[in-house]
Parts: C-alpha cells; sequence; structure tokens
C-alpha cells in the first residue's frame, strides 16, 4: 500500500480516530489536510479551522484549499448527547458536502473513505426511510427532512451513519470511470473521547456484550487506520461502494446471539 506523494484530506484530525489515522498517513509518506474545528496537537501538512455545522464554512474551507487531492477522509463526528441538529449536520449533511464538493475535484484513482459506524449497521432494516434521507439534496431541505422524523438524538446517531452508507454507496458509481472509489469504514467501539458518552447512550450493557464478543477490549484508535489506508490505496482498486465494518468481530455476537463463543481474551 503505498501512500508516498499522496495528499489527503482528513475531517475530524484532532482527537481519537482522526488523530491516529492522520499520523498513520503520514508516516506512510501521504500529506495530510486536516480539517476540525479545534487546533490539532500533533502536527499536520496543512490545517483548517472549521465548524463543519455551519456549510458556509464547509464551502470556504474547500474552497482555500488547492492543489490535487487524492483522498477525502470524512471522519469527524458526535454522539447521540447532542442536539438532533447538531448530530445530523456534522455526521450526515457535512460528510455528504464534503464529498459532493470534493469527490469530483480528486485524482485519478483517488478515493472517499467516510466513518460510519457499526451503529449504522442497521439500514437494512429501515431502507426505504433512508433512502428518503439520501433522495434529497441540499442542505437545509436535507435537514428539514431528517428532522421531520422526530427522532431523538441517540437514533438520530443511528439514522445519521446509516445515511452516510447508503449515501456514500450512492455516489461510488459518480467517479468510478477514472478509477475514483467511495467507501465507508464502521467502526465498533472505539477507545477515544466520545467512548465514554456511547456506553450512556447506547447502553453499557450492550457495549460490554461486544466488546466481550471481540476479546475484551473496545479498539485502539490507530487499529481504524489499517482499514482507511487500505481503502485509500489501489489494492483496493475492485472495492467500491462497500461499507468495511472494524469491530474485531464484536457484530457476531448480534448475528449469531446465544450460538456464537465470545473470543478469549486478546494476547494483544
Ligand atoms: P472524537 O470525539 O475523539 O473525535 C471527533 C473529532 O471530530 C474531534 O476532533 C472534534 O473536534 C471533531 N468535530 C466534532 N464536531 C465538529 C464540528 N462541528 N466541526 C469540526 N470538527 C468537529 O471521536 P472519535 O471516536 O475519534 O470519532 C471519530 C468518528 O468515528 C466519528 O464519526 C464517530 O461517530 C465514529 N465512531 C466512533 C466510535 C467510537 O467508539 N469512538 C465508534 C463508531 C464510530
Amino acid at each position: 500500500m503505498t501512500h508516498s506523494g499522496k495528499t489527503y484530506v482528513l475531517t475530524g484530525v484532532s482527537s481519537g480516530v482522526g488523530a491516529a489515522v492522520a499520523a498513520d498517513l503520514a508516516a506512510r509518506g501521504a500529506r495530510v489536510i486536516g480539517i476540525d474545528r479545534v487546533e490539532p496537537k500533533a502536527a499536520v501538512a496543512g490545517f483548517y479551522r472549521c465548524d463543519l455545522t455551519d456549510p458556509a464554512q464547509i464551502d470556504a474551507t474547500v474552497a482555500a484549499i488547492s492543489g490535487p487531492i487524492d483522498g477525502l477522509v470524512n471522519i469527524a463526528g458526535v454522539p447521540g448527547s447532542l442536539p438532533v441538529e447538531t448530530v445530523v449536520k456534522v455526521n450526515y449533511l457535512a460528510v455528504r458536502r464534503m464529498t459532493e464538493a470534493l469527490l469530483p475535484r480528486l485524482s485519478d484513482f483517488g478515493a472517499v473513505v467516510n466513518v460510519a459506524s457499526t451503529a449504522g449497521a442497521n439500514w437494512r432494516a429501515r431502507a426505504d426511510l433512508v433512502r428518503s434521507l439520501i433522495a434529497v439534496e441540499g442542505w437545509e431541505a436535507g435537514l428539514k427532512h431528517f428532522l421531520g422524523f422526530g427522532f431523538s438524538s441517540v437514533q438520530a446517531y443511528d439514522v445519521s451513519k446509516e445515511a452516510v452508507i447508503l449515501y456514500s454507496m450512492l455516489v461510488s458509481s459518480r467517479e468510478r470511470h477514472r478509477g475514483v472509489r467511495v467507501n465507508t469504514v464502521s467502526p465498533g467501539a472505539v477507545q477515544t473521547p466520545i467512548l465514554a458518552t456511547f456506553y450512556d447512550t447506547m447502553g453499557a450493557d450492550l457495549l460490554t456484550r461486544l466488546r466481550t464478543q471481540a476479546g475484551g477490549r473496545d479498539a485502539r484508535p490507530e487499529e481504524m487506520a489499517g482499514p482507511i489506508a487500505f481503502l485509500l490505496s489501489r489494492d483496493a482498486q475492485w472495492v467500491n461502494g462497500i461499507d468495511l465494518i472494524a469491530d474485531g468481530g464484536a457484530e457476531v455476537s448480534l448475528t449469531l446471539e446465544g450460538l456464537a463463543c465470545p473470543a478469549k481474551t486478546l494476547a494483544f
């Protein structure tokens, strides 16, 4: 997987998964341009402060980024403890706006990787609803349509991630003719600052069960970097429009409830 000389735009670079992915891609030789509302602690090649709840700031940021771009990784996200509007804007509408703006600008054989979540794994069960969400174009119309369902913030988190998965599939064919791909990575629980909130909003019972199935711990942020680096690379040339679940096998406990044995405690 060569990333040498590549330029990648990453949102959410100042914490957790985003910081780990930025460090990993830089170590692989890439130039990382970060976007976040707070300054990153580690150095990146370029940084734009941007509040992703504000479409005008997103547009200004995208316009300010010049030169060839080989990949876009939308990582920024907020948990279901925040107001529904914030959850929808950051987790879905901003991902969509960034993708719409940068997808046509990506170099040939470039890639978009949008970070969803295993919390969005249920999209097949309400595909009609999620399809109706992604059918609505534009920030204001999309927001109005989403809010019209009256979801709680916790529900909105799950649905926002379902929408990211389906939206990414929807646009995966747009620039396919020149080798540009769009995929999602869905992490299970990851040891980052928002994880404690997930234990509150999603329930400690469920997350403990998932953690047990995965071998007794949640993922380290850097364990999300490999799957993302793979999807950005030419090694993934024939991988397009998919959701790559990176949860250490935790979801098996939901799919094969009562049948699957949890992993032994991890030795790594
Ligand atoms: P984090 O809280 O450590 O990092 C989130 C980053 O997004 C921060 O740098 C924050 O400043 C940025 N951000 C939040 N709101 C923003 C806004 N309005 N404008 C600009 N930047 C903003 O969280 P973590 O865990 O690194 O999350 C990364 C992604 O992974 C999110 O999309 C999250 O939903 C997803 N995820 C995380 C899981 C976990 O257990 N930590 C599990 C599954 C998915």
